[in-house]
């Protein structure tokens, strides 16, 4: 399978950190793209020329982070991440859509940052830092999230936070999350996929 990827996404991160947790990794090949420059091979996966997208061995692609994890749950014999029915599913892909969302707003808040900055800037600024802010408020008054989707996407939320908004502290604002995150960080899955760029 190919992945495309960007080692500064989040929504990569959580494809990757999926692949690792249920031993899929070496499966995986790693292509770079950058989605801003629309390269054709990533729109002949992708015409939305967004990453991840997964071109599987039979030459059909899968796009969207959650739709990819759920393709990996079916290859294979480790655990599921995502829970394949029931409330535990409806559940598991609440707190996903939860942590996505935080993936989301601090993405865009970061495009936001890298633009000249005005009036109408700074007020998008102060609203993806409220999502942001609000949405670590209800997983902090969550029980600790497993190590399926809601803790893959979670550690990978806390991640990208360190890795862009590092003069942002939130640990001790949310001290239940740092708690968890601290030994999440360490594992494997997410020791290596680190974001560079
Ligand atoms: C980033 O540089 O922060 C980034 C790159 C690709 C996708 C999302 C975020």
């Amino acid at each position: 399978m190919k992945l495309f990827h960007s080692p500064a996404s989040p929504f990569v991160r959580k494809v990757r950190v999926a692949a690792k947790l249920r031993g899929l990794d070496a499966r995986i090949e790693l292509v770079p793209a950058n989605p801003h420059l629309s390269p054709p091979e990533l729109l002949a996966a992708n015409p939305l020329s967004k990453i991840p997208a997964l071109v599987r061995d039979d030459g059909t692609a899968l796009i969207d982070s959650l739709v990819i994890c759920e393709y990996l749950d079916t290859l294979g014999d480790a655990p599921r991440l995502i829970p394949a029915a029931g409330a535990a599913r409806v559940t598991a892909l609440q707190i996903h859509a939860i942590a996505d969302g935080i993936l989301d707003a601090a993405v865009a808040r970061r495009g936001n940052s890298q633009l000249p900055q005005d009036e109408a800037r700074q007020k998008f600024d102060d609203r993806t830092k409220a999502v942001i802010a609000r949405s670590l408020g209800l997983l902090e008054a969550m029980p600790p999230a497993p190590m399926d989707i809601t803790g893959a996407t979670i550690g990978c939320a806390l991640g990208y936070l360190d890795f862009r908004f590092a003069h942002e502290p939130w640990r001790a604002t949310y001290p239940k999350l740092a708690a968890w995150f601290e030994g999440v960080n360490k594992l494997p899955a997410f020791t290596e996929t680190m974001p560079v760029g």
